[in-house]
């Protein structure tokens, strides 16, 4: 077959490269500038890797036009309604969804590692008890590198990578449900061996020494879908964040810290705590037509939060089956009329019929009604972005496994167009000029 190749001009000199178009299995063709630099000596220049592939994964692939989400060629609306978190998991890690007997002894490793080494629990008392609870994750899931380090293990050996992939995924849930535990200055709930992966996390969440939390059916399966639907999303920024960190050969439960830490801002992983936080504002459905004109107006920073998507330039398949889930919970739990819910409904009808937001292509994505379930649960917003952490921990476990078996591995490095000063004397002290400066302001003289 013919190469498929594109060349590239230079109008300057009159100077061609070539370079390889690779194609994949599913999506858009790519055209290998590897070398690109070392050919032209110039470098390419993409800020927020918008035309931008980082690397080539078998594990997710989304069309956005199309609102298509796949976990290793299975649809997001398949797993969410026929499987479950830990099955979803055990896909995401191995390729395929696991046998009876795998599936259960797969659970039966997670179920067996969920609880923390007694000292770690001493790190939560070094918090404010006001801290945001992601601030306390960030924390926690650090330390954990220091109970799981370099000294015993060898994570780059297939043994000692399953040991961080096992360890992250029984224990989130249980550190998530401390962080909140500890904001709520109540005891923290020990894991119990005989409940499943949601029930487990639901009761380490609400139960307290005096009071056994017995989630009901619709509760497990609004967790259980919620945890499905934000398993994993391609190269996202926190993701890409686990694995830059990960490139360098860094401690594998460090490097998901640093996947917490990007997944809290509200552009991502914090967009559905900021959600219940608009819908608060805008109070009632007479104030939705003012904040769709503030969400338009360029020199107002207030943005819809809930929509829009840099790849998902259609309806997010995630936001349609957590929709129904939410229908689902809420009916249950008789609060079908809350205020909240039928505020986003009415905010949704509107958007989607609003000119910019056609235009724009901005529709509702997973965080729209992720907030709407889990205050439903009765989580606070402040634990919103926590639940996405614990969820995302396979995706990012998944991708840093991906990326540390890959030959194309090179320790992550991007270069930059400089725009500062080129040639500059150097100014003895005595010759330089007061500046007002902001920062020094704060300093007593
Ligand atoms: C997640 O990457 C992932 O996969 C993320 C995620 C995952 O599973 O990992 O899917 C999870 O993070 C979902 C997104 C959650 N974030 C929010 O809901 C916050 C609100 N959304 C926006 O901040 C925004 O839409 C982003 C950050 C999600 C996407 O931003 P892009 O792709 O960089 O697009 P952009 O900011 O350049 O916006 C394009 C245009 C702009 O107008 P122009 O400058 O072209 O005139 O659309 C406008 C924006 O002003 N726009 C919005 C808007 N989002 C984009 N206008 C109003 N409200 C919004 N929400």
């Amino acid at each position: 077959m013919k190469k498929q190749s594109v060349i590239i001009i230079d109008k300057r000199n009159g100077k061609q490269y070539e370079f390889d178009i690779k194609s994949g299995s599913s999506g858009p063709d790519v055209v290998d500038l590897t070398s690109f630099y070392s050919k032209t000596g110039m470098f390419l220049y993409d800020p927020g890797f918008s035309s931008t592939a980082s690397c080539s994964s078998e594990i997710t692939f989304i069309d956005g036009e199309n609102g298509l989400l796949l976990h290793r060629g299975y649809k997001i609306e398949d797993l969410a309604e026929k499987s479950d978190y830990p099955e979803v998991c055990y896909l995401l890690l191995n390729g395929e969804l696991p046998s009876r007997e795998n599936k259960i002894k797969f659970i039966n490793i997670l179920t067996h590692h969920t609880m923390l080494h007694e000292q770690i629990l001493r790190f939560y008392s070094g918090f404010r008890r006001d801290s945001h609870p992601m601030a306390v994750m960030v924390g926690i899931v650090g330390a954990l590198s220091s109970f799981y380090s370099e000294k015993t293990y060898d994570f780059s050996s297939k043994e000692g990578k399953w040991v961080a992939i096992s360890r992250l995924l029984a224990k989130l849930p249980t550190m998530a449900a401390m962080a909140y535990k500890y904001s709520l200055g109540q005891p923290f709930i020990y894991p119990k061996n005989e409940l499943n992966y949601s029930e487990n996390f639901l009761h380490m969440l609400f139960s307290t020494p005096g009071q056994e939390y017995i989630p009901t059916k619709a509760s497990i399966d609004a967790m259980d879908k919620l945890l499905i639907l934000h398993a994993d999303h391609e190269q996202n920024a926190s993701t890409s964040t686990v694995k830059i960190a990960g490139s360098s050969g860094a401690n594998p439960f460090a490097c998901v810290a640093a996947g917490v830490a990007s997944l809290w801002g509200p552009a991502h992983g914090g967009a559905n705590e900021s959600v219940i936080r608009m819908l608060n504002l805008i109070e009632k459905e007479e104030n939705i037509k003012k904040y769709i004109l503030k969400a338009k107006d360029k020199n107002d920073p207030f943005r819809l939060m809930g929509f829009g998507h840099r790849v998902y330039k259609n309806y997010d398949p995630r936001a349609n089956v957590l929709r129904k889930y939410c229908h689902n919970l809420l009916k249950e739990i008789d609060s079908f009329n809350i205020p909240l819910f039928r505020l986003a409904n009415k905010l949704e009808e509107i958007a989607l019929n609003d000119s910019y937001f056609i235009k724009k292509k901005l529709y509702p994505n997973v965080d729209f009604y992720s907030g709407i379930i889990l205050k439903a649960l009765g989580l606070p917003e402040s634990m919103f972005t926590v639940i996405f952490a614990v969820a995302r921990t396979v995706g990012w476990i998944s991708q840093w496994k991906e990326m540390t078996e890959s030959t194309e591995t090179k320790i992550n490095r991007p270069r930059q167009l400089y725009n500062g000063n080129t040639k500059k004397e150097f100014v003895e002290i005595n010759k330089r000029k007061n500046k007002k400066e902001f920062f020094l302001s704060e300093l007593k003289n």
